[in-house]
């Protein structure tokens, strides 16, 4: 039976270093634990909240549940053949370490998505993306523990619906299912995916043909560190809202007023905006409200370094959200889950 730690402080499982105390807290090593942990809730008919590593939450007030940390570990190769491996790796498994792993063992395929904190089980919550990949594009299956009835139920790419930062699981199966392991379908040849321009730029004196997977890594983790704040330092939970996507007609009207505006095509009626240049351009930029800031090197990062209360976060996200809305007229969503709801 895995050990009930009862009124929990989980200010170090949160990447914003909210202090906030849970009901209860337990940390699970196997699918037998997490579902003991889970018959616990049932029994005391406490909310649950699945944690990784806590770097896509908010807790705006003590969590008045069940915490259930996932600590499962594991990496196999489950099937290959000439071009592919599909490596299947528990959800507790930390998901830069898988990229480094996959580099040594030469499976290819993660390297764009190098240095993005948390676990493997939260990778396909919201189909996580940097640098012109997304999980989806290397997503095999994955196994989830359905919470009310205890039964394994597997995943496909398409039962998943990813979409940009969305997936099935935080629509109409949100609350439903816990990440057991994903299963991924990796290259044993490079493939390289240089679209993206900023990650072409920092590859720019390697001649095209001669640029490793493992140069990609080292290019997405230096550009990465050079604007994203380490949680270690400065708690953070990365971007803290979605691109927006909006219409065409509404973004041809605001490329008028705004020529600089950054954009994205998304398909023929729909164009994504960067909401980093958004929150940069109504001024919020390097900005302090209670001791809660907006990072100085990427506006769309919102930091808490005094490691202060939930509430004043979303106080302060509350702000950007009306100042571009009043001076844009688009609408941010917030990217990270608040808890409790
Ligand atoms: P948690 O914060 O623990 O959980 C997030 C959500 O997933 C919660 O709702 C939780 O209940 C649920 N969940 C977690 N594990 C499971 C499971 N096993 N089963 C069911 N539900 C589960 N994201 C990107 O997409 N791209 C980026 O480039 C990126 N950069 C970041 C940079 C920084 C500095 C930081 C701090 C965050 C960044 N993120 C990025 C966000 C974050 O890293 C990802 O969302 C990551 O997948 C969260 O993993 P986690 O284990 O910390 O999830
Ligand atoms: N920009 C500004 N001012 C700012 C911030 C950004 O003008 O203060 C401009 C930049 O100059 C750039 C554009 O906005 O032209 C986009 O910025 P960036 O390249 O930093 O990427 P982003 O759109 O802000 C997204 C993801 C990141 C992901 C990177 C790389 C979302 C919400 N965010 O950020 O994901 O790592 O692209 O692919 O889609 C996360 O989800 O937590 C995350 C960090």
């Amino acid at each position: 039976m895995p050990l009930f730690l009862p009124h929990f402080n989980i200010q170090k499982f949160n990447t914003l270093a909210v202090p906030a105390v849970a009901n209860y807290f337990v940390a699970v090593q196997s699918d037998e634990e997490l579902q003991e942990a889970l018959a616990f809730a049932k029994t005391e008919k406490l909310p649950l909240l699945i944690l990784g590593g806590g770097s896509n939450i908010v807790l705006r007030a003590d969590f008045p549940g069940l915490v259930i940390h996932i600590k499962t570990r594991g990496l196999d190769v489950v099937a290959e053949n000439d071009e592919f491996v599909w490596l299947k790796v528990a959800a507790g498994e930390n998901w830069h370490q898988l990229v480094e792993y996959s580099l040594d063992n030469g499976y290819y395929g993660l390297e764009n998505l190098s240095l993005i904190p948390g676990s493997v089980g939260a990778a396909p919550i919201q189909n996580i993306g940097a640098y012109g990949v997304e999980l989806k594009d290397v997503f095999a299956e994955l196994s989830a523990l359905n919470i009310q009835s205890g039964l394994m139920v597997t995943f496909t790419k398409e039962s998943c619906q990813f979409g940009y930062r969305d997936s099935i699981f935080k629509q109409s199966l949100k609350d439903q299912y816990v990440i057991t392991t994903v299963t991924l379908k990796l290259s044993k040849m490079p493939r390289l995916n240089l679209q993206y321009p900023a990650l072409r730029a920092a590859l720019a004196d390697i001649p095209g043909a001669e640029v490793s997977p493992e140069q990609v890594s080292a290019a997405v983790v230096t550009i990465r560190q050079s604007k994203l704040p380490d949680p270690q330092q400065i708690p953070n939970v990365g971007s803290f809202f979605k691109n927006p996507i909006i219409s065409v007609a509404q973004f041809e009207a605001l490329k008028l007023q705004y020529p600089q505006l950054v954009s994205y095509p998304v398909d023929e009626l729909h164009v994504k905006l960067a909401a980093g240049w958004l929150i940069d351009h109504a001024g919020w930029r390097g900005k302090e409200i209670n001791g809660v800031r907006v990072h100085p090197d990427q506006a769309l990062v919102l930091t808490n370094p005094g490691k202060l209360e939930g509430k004043l976060i979303l106080q302060l996200a509350d702000r950007v959200v009306a100042s571009v809305r009043e001076q844009f007229g688009v609408v941010l969503e917030m990217e990270p889950r608040v808890y409790p709801e």
